[in-house]
């Protein structure tokens, strides 16, 4: 049973939000509550895009504005943020605290900032939330030359860290190329144990207003096998059940 998921992945523009919106959105079809929470939030001029998409994609709109996440105008690390004179990202137990209030009674999706060692502070990094929280991982990739290595290191990343893995979802968007033939096979090879999901793309996600562009994630979830996968270990604790759709 998982208490919540943290969203990671080797990058930036891999598609965590994608997959988070998709899972939320199609957890909620199930009557599951979710609160998906974007603590770190860089490029937010004045909208923090990520977190108003999660926050809608949960049926939730107060998560994308609650107080106490961090929210800085430059697209930037936080600690590089930090070093350019903007306030720093909260204590990672104060931001953990947080998210927990702010989850309390649901399934919690947290997505990360970046991939999974961007730094937050001079001593921490994005990993060390997921570690603090204790919420198993899905580390997202997208599929193409170099996800192999870009993935393989992530995970030896967590394994350093004893973060659990629930899943790596490899995404697929945009110009293709012929090592996709074989990258989800290699990498459960290597991987043995821990399911490597296809998420299929969703054409023109960015263009499709807000609704439509999450149920059509959420359909991309169901075909990966993530919304199963994610259901199968949820707690039975009726905090979770809910009464809205
Ligand atoms: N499944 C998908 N189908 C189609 N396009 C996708 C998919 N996933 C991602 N994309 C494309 O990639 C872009 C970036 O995706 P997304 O915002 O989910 O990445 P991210 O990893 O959350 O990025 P960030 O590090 O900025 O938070 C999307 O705006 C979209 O254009
Ligand atoms: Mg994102």
């Amino acid at each position: 049973m998982i208490p919540g998921l943290f969203v990671s992945g080797t990058g930036t523009g891999v598609g965590k939000t994608c997959v988070g919106r998709g899972l939320a959105r199609a957890l909620r079809r199930h009557a599951v509550a979710v609160a998906a929470i974007k603590p770190f939030e860089t490029d937010v001029n004045p909208v923090a895009r990520d977190a108003l998409a999660l926050a809608r994609a949960c049926d939730r709109p107060h998560l994308a504005v609650a107080a106490g996440l961090y929210r800085v105008p430059p697209p930037l690390a936080p600690y590089a943020a930090t070093l350019e004179g903007h306030p720093p990202p909260p204590p990672l137990d104060t931001l953990a605290r947080c998210i927990r209030g702010l989850g309390e009674g649901a399934f919690p999706i947290v997505e990360g900032a970046g991939g999974l060692l961007v730094p937050v502070s001079a001593t921490t990094d994005v990993a060390d939330l997921a570690a603090v929280l204790r919420f198993p991982l899905l580390l997202v990739s997208r599929d193409g030359l170099g996800v192999l290595s870009h993935t393989l290191t992530a995970f030896e990343a967590a394994r350093a860290r004893a973060l659990p893995l629930c899943a790596i979802v490899l995404t697929s968007f945009g110009l293709r190329d012929t090592s996709a033939a074989t990258n989800r096979r290699i990498l459960q090879e290597r991987v043995p144990g821990i399911p490597v999901l296809a998420f299929p793309e969703v054409p023109g996600i960015d263009a499709l207003d807000g609704a439509a562009g999450d149920a059509a994630l959420a359909d991309a979830a169901d075909a990966a096998g993530l919304t199963a996968l994610v259901r199968s270990q949820l707690p039975a604790s009726p905090a979770h059940a809910s009464r809205r759709r």
